[in-house]
């Protein structure tokens, strides 16, 4: 690398929003032939690689990719707009894993910290570049979801996050609501935030039943999970009512306590269903509040845009279904001011889930 040449190319787009700023636009090309606007992103493409190899399985929307995302929110949320709750977004929890996952929220994050851990250290990087890069890479691994922003130049943590920033399944609207507003964030990006949950599986909420999806298409960042929670509940998936478990719909799948009440509160209610068979709007609204969530604490001015180091994930096919033998019948409808979209159904008997394998 230090031998290495970078041939530096700078052209001028003449794009119409480009004429419209009579804006520059650079272009480098790295040593490993990478193409970024800035050369300080450089340094990221192999450590991509390297995490597309060994973490997540060769680019799969997998375990890793789900937690990886999973882990973003709980090092970032161990902050506070008024102070004394931890560095945010400064991955402190992956070396101060000692004692942020001893909080009972932290419950199944040693997998990916583990996992994690060996590459962090062989990276370079800061442990809170890490972990942010590792969440949206992980993420464009999943067709449908946005490109994450990727800002680069998080310093060092200082100190493990408190216990009881990170919200809990059982924990009621009010105290999600409250905790999120704490840390900067309105109701509506509370909901933009819940489209991981697209993506998501619970391996401790019940033990017995580890890597039970929250929808039916765990492996696609779609709009499943918005229509999914707000079907009606006929079952426990696995050793009966856990805390923090709410009837689900399907065999093989878990609903959350807090995705549900969330659902149905008229504070929340409508903000929930407009995400049903919007993509785009989840997607938007999603990757806004996620580029807010990974640099909280941060001091962006120190920072270099190097989300062109992100892959570009691949594109729903879509539409969403309902579920075979499910329709409109079923919605536990809680916005009643908005027309619910017309939604067709999967053809055949109802499903069972499948775990996400490796969980
Ligand atoms: C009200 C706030 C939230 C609550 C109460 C909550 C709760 C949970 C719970 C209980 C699990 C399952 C853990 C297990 O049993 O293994 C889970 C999984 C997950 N959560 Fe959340 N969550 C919240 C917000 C978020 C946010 C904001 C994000 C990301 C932006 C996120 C991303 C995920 C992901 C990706 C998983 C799946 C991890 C995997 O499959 O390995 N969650 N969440
Ligand atoms: C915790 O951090 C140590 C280094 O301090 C690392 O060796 C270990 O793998 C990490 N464990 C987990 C579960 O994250
Ligand atoms: C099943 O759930 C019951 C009640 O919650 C609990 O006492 C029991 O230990 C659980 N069994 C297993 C195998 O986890």
């Amino acid at each position: 690398m230090a031998f290495a040449r970078l041939s530096v190319l700078v052209s001028l787009v003449l794009g119409a929003a480009q004429i419209a700023n009579a804006a520059l636009t650079k272009r480098v090309t790295c040593a490993d032939g990478s193409v970024t606007a800035n050369e300080a992103c450089c340094v990221l493409f192999p450590i991509v690689k390297d995490m597309q190899a060994t973490l997540f399985d060769g680019a799969e929307c997998g375990e890793e990719a789900h937690s990886a995302l999973r882990l973003t929110f709980h090092d970032a949320i161990g902050f506070s707009i008024h102070g004394g709750k931890g560095g945010g977004a400064d991955g402190s929890i992956l070396v101060f894993n000692a004692t942020e996952l001893q909080f009972h929220a932290n419950g199944g994050i040693d997998d990916i910290t583990a996992g994690q851990f060996p590459v962090f250290q062989r990276s370079g990087l800061t442990p809170g570049d890490f972990v942010h890069l590792a969440g949206a890479v992980g993420t464009a691994n999943c067709p449908g979801a946005p490109r994450l922003q990727f800002m680069f130049g998080r310093p060092p943590p200082v100190a493990p996050a408190p216990d009881l920033t990170v919200p809990e399944p059982t924990d009621s609207v009010t105290a999600i609501l409250a905790r999120f507003a704490d840390a900067g964030f309105t109701p509506p990006e509370v909901v933009a935030l819940l489209s991981s949950h697209t993506i998501a599986a619970a391996d401790v909420v019940d033990v017995t039943i580890p890597g039970t999806p929250f929808d039916s298409t765990v492996g696609t960042f779609d709009t499943q999970v918005f229509l999914e929670v707000l079907l009606k509940g006929r079952l426990f998936p696995g050793n009966g009512s856990q805390p923090g478990e709410v009837l689900s719909p399907l065999a093989g799948e878990m609903r959350l306590q807090s995705d549900f009440v969330i659902s149905q509160d008229a504070r929340t209610a409508c903000l929930w269903q407009s995400m049903v068979n919007d993509q785009t709007r989840m997607t938007t609204q999603f990757k806004a509040a996620m580029a807010k969530l990974q640099v909280l604490g941060q001091d962006t001015s120190k920072m270099v845009d190097c989300s062109d180091v992100v892959p570009v994930p691949a594109p729903f096919a879509g539409p969403i279904k309902f579920p075979a033998t499910f329709s409109q019948k079923d919605v536990q409808q809680a916005c009643p001011q908005q027309r619910f979209p017309a939604i067709s159904t999967v053809a055949g008997p109802a499903p069972t889930i499948a775990p996400v394998p490796g969980s």
